[in-house]
């Protein structure tokens, strides 16, 4: 009898998944679906072969250091890696794995929801209707802003921020793009170049960040930046929060210089940032880009291709 490798779920991915990897792996599952402390991965990787961690378990270099060299592989069940640091993982001979492609649609069709939200008053219009308050009508009432003709940046045109500008583009929008490359004429569907970010910023009513988070792209937007978007723009962020200044959003916020914002993603995760709370124009959701049924069995299922491939001798297909 072959012995199957021991495989660490810390999160409650899909049943499907948690079903698929009892195949193949000797599965140790989070049931109480917390957070995977330094403590915990330090611990765990003394009894497994295998992790599939979420954005959610932090792999620091220091918990790297500690980490035992039973663990193999940490197929993440995320696209996402900013949570590990890779050359630490690296050292240690671990294998890093991600789930590219499969949320792309998911995510953008959440950046569409933040968009519209942020642009038509979705926040002050709900509460109002839920609230009982929807007393009067006018022509001046909730007026906001409209996506058909309007000009789209798009910050990273990677697999998401492709994704997004073929979903805008049925909107009617105007799309323009900064990526440290150009993309191929396939990619870009005719979609406007810009070399710097400042130039992309200039022409950007509405502004979604699709890139990763690095040391280079931590506050990508600042308060300089903020100060380039034409006046009443709106940021959509479903990326990190890391990519954003949030002292600097708010400020463009009640200056009135961003008309909205539609954000995901916050510096401080789970839990956000408490002042935006003050702002209606600021609609929020609790980073649930990815959160379909189809994804979250898809970024599984990636996950544990990536496992099978690596215990079958092979290289998994998103070794990072
Ligand atoms: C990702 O895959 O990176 C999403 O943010 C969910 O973790």
């Amino acid at each position: 009898m072959t012995v199957k490798p021991v495989l660490w779920l810390p999160r409650k991915v899909s049943d499907a998944t948690i079903a698929r990897a009892h195949e193949n792996y000797e599965v140790i599952l989070n049931e109480a679906d917390t957070p995977g402390t330094a403590d915990e991965i330090i611990a765990m990787s003394a009894q497994t072969d295998a992790m599939m961690p979420c954005h959610s378990e932090h792999f620091s270099a220091h918990v790297v250091g500690q980490l035992d060299g039973r663990l193999k592989i940490l197929a993440n069940h995320s696209v996402g890696v900013d949570h590990c640091d890779l050359d630490a993982l690296r050292g240690r001979g671990i294998v890093v794995t991600n789930t590219p492609d499969v949320l792309s649609d998911a995510t953008a069709e959440l950046a569409m929801l933040l968009m519209l939200g942020a642009a038509r008053h979705a926040v002050a219009a709900d509460r109002l209707v839920r609230t009982g308050g929807w007393d009067s009508w006018s022509p001046a009432f909730m007026v906001g802003k409209q996506l058909t003709g309007a000009r789209l940046g798009i910050v990273g045109m990677g697999r998401v921020g492709c994704a997004f500008a073929a979903k805008a583009r049925g909107f009617g929008m105007d799309v323009h793009y900064y990526n440290r490359k150009r993309v191929s004429p396939e990619k870009e569907q005719g979609a406007t170049y810009h070399e710097t970010v400042e130039s992309l910023l200039a022409q950007a009513d509405f502004l979604s960040l699709h890139c990763p988070a690095t040391p280079e792209t931590q506050n990508l937007m600042n308060t300089e930046r903020f100060c380039l978007l034409p006046d009443g723009a709106v940021l959509v962020n479903t990326a990190r929060g890391a990519l954003v200044d949030e002292d600097a959003l708010l400020d463009a916020i009640t200056s009135g210089k961003l008309a909205a914002a539609g954000l995901d993603c916050f510096k401080v995760e789970p839990g956000g940032n408490a002042a935006f709370a003050a702002h209606d124009n600021i609609f929020m959701l609790p980073h649930i880009g990815s959160a379909t049924t189809r994804t979250r069995d898809a970024m599984g299922f990636r996950a544990l291709d990536n496992l099978d491939a690596f215990f079958a001798g092979g290289n998994p297909k998103d070794a990072l």
